[in-house]
């Protein structure tokens, strides 16, 4: 029986939170299927190598049938080398008070290095998932740096948002989860970001056809899911880390499997200037994703006055942050 190739999964920031939620569910095989083999490639900054190495013992703890190798190190080269994913969670978390954007001097100049190792030793089929915030302008950070690797392989996650949204919009209209689609982020993964409600749908039907109550939508339900990684930290102390591992698993299956007919996915992607969105800022769009590895952003969407007034809002703190970090760019 031919086995399959192991599919190597590169993973930054393994010893921290969102790694300690994601790496023992990817080991179980619920991203890639139960009988596709394994690696998972960790990286960590020096002084956290031990704390790694206890992240390794407790997978192999898990005695995953999947899991054919771990392989850790504190050499982003090594991670990366042929891997065709990189989830890139290793960055500090903002504390409470903070803004995502207030990281990006902390946390932008780690992206340049490591986007420069993926475009050197990533295998060819490299996709990449930034999660470390201000995730989409580290990926901008990354993708610059990694000329060689085609802009379409890089992604900055808004999945969290998305699935934050559709709890709300679920919650709210008494309705599943699962009957709430078609909902997009748009713009950054912060407080500008806007939860698009009106093109979203629940069991098939227009949300603010379901949702009649406009003060809500336009109001609490917005600032609720621009706000929510906020919330989180003022409850538990610390950031997101389990739902935001299942927001990675989920964003690897809409890459890899595609986005089921008919609906799209949110996550940050390089702009061709779609939607008015200048060019080469990492902006969330609604994507849909095909299972050979392609997407595109969907076309025709429509935005009313406010609604176009917060996009306005989302692209210009994109572009200040692009300003910030010019120097990164390669
Ligand atoms: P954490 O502090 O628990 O873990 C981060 C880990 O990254 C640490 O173990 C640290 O040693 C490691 N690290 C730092 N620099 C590194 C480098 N250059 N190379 C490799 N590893 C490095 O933080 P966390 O709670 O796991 O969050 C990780 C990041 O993800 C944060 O920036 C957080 O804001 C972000 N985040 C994003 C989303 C999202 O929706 N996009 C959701 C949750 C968290
Ligand atoms: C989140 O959305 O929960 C993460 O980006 C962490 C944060 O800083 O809010």
């Amino acid at each position: 029986v031919n086995k399959p190739n192991p599919v190597h999964v590169a993973v930054t920031g393994g010893a921290g939170q969102v790694g300690y939620a994601l790496l023992f569910r990817i080991a179980s095989g619920q991203v890639f299927g139960p009988d596709v083999p394994i690696v998972l490639r960790l990286l960590e900054v020096t002084p956290a190598l031990k704390a790694l190495e206890g992240v390794a013992m407790e997978l192999s703890d898990g005695a995953f049938p999947a899991l054919t190798d771990v392989v850790l190190t504190d050499k982003p080269a090594e991670a990366f080398d042929g891997a065709s994913w990189a989830l890139l969670l290793g960055a500090s978390p903002r504390k409470d008070g903070m803004e995502r954007g207030d990281l990006l001097a902390a946390n932008g100049a780690l992206f340049g290095p490591q986007g420069q190792a993926i475009g050197q030793h990533a295998a060819s089929d490299i996709r990449t998932i930034v999660v470390g915030n201000p995730c989409n302008t580290n990926a901008m950070i990354a993708a610059a740096n990694a000329p060689d690797v085609p802009a379409d392989r890089w992604f900055a996650m808004t999945r969290l948002d998305e699935n934050r949204a559709k709890s709300q919009l679920a919650a709210k209209s008494g309705t599943p989860v699962g009957e709430v689609s078609n909902l997009a982020i748009w713009g950054n993964h912060s407080a500008t970001q806007y939860p698009d409600f009106a093109n979203a749908r629940i069991g098939g039907r227009p949300v603010p056809e379901v949702i009649t109550d406009d003060a809500w939508l336009n109001g609490e339900f917005i600032s609720s899911v621009q706000k929510r990684g906020a919330a989180i930290i003022a409850a538990r102390g610390l950031s997101s880390a389990a739902s935001a591992a299942n927001a990675v698993i989920d964003n690897v299956r809409s890459l890899n499997a595609g986005t089921p007919a008919g609906d799209w996915t949110s996550v940050g992607v390089q702009s061709r200037g779609e939607y008015g969105v200048p060019e080469g800022l990492f902006f969330s769009y609604p994507v849909v994703a095909k299972s050979d590895g392609t997407w595109t952003v969907q076309e025709g969407l429509q935005h009313d006055e406010r609604a176009a007034d917060r996009l306005r809002v989302t692209i210009a703190e994109l572009e200040e942050e692009r300003a910030a970090v010019r120097h990164l760019l390669g």
